[in-house]
């Protein structure tokens, strides 16, 4: 090594970054809110006096297409419109599904990541201490290959990132950024809704080649 260089300031270069959006609505917001969603849960006959401990409850997928439901959708909608306005995307984008977790104590959701979508998100109803997390995962395999050492965990440096949810955050993520909940450690229900965001006319507007005929291809 070479001894009495110093290399203290490098420019950092901060190439393809994973995006997780993160807002919060205010308490008058997701008051109102979460009655509705609740209401239309109740309705649909989701076990919200409570589940034994291990148990879960998810509903079908077409939540979005339910009246009870709708009051969800605006903000949805604002949030996939603010995550396409700081990537610079002029697509616009369908919410195709939407769904209810309620999960009881000692429940959780297993790796996963939302397929065959471009963007997926939560909406938290009912959480509390104990069960106010989501998991994300590097989605660089490469960079398992080697996992050194280190002195402190920080975003630079982990494969495993936390984010800390409450009753009103909205988090909306790439569909194939892979995820998982921790079992809920508290004693009430953990109650979230889930989505995905798709290209509305994907097939007919983004899938053709890109590419003038003729001028030169990679086809
Ligand atoms: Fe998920």
């Amino acid at each position: 090594m070479t001894a009495g260089k110093t290399f203290d300031s490098p420019e950092l270069l901060q190439l393809f970054p994973t995006f997780v959006w993160k807002a919060d609505l205010k308490p008058e917001e997701f008051g109102p809110l979460n009655s509705a969603i609740l209401a239309g849960l109740t309705a649909l006959g989701a076990p919200l006096g409570g589940l034994r401990p291990g148990d879960n409850w998810q509903s079908d997928h077409g939540l979005h297409e339910q009246a009870a439901f709708q009051p969800l959708m605006p903000w949805i909608s604002a949030a996939a419109a603010s995550a396409l306005a700081h990537l610079r995307i002029a697509n616009p984008l369908m919410v195709t599904s939407c769904w209810a977790n309620v999960n009881g104590p000692g429940t959780g959701h297993r790796l996963h990541s939302h397929r065959n979508n471009y963007l997926s998100g939560a909406y938290y109803v009912q959480v509390q201490d104990g069960a106010d997390t989501i998991n994300f995962f590097d989605p660089k395999p490469q960079a398992g290959v080697i996992r050194p050492n280190t002195e402190q965990t920080t975003a630079e440096n982990a494969e495993v990132a936390m984010v800390r949810v409450t009753t009103g955050s909205l988090l909306l993520f790439p569909a194939w950024l892979q995820h998982a909940v921790d079992p809920n450690r508290s004693s009430r229900l953990r109650i979230s809704m889930s989505f995905n965001l798709m290209f509305a006319g994907f097939a007919e507007s983004m899938a053709r080649p890109g590419w003038t005929p003729g001028l030169g291809s990679t086809g």
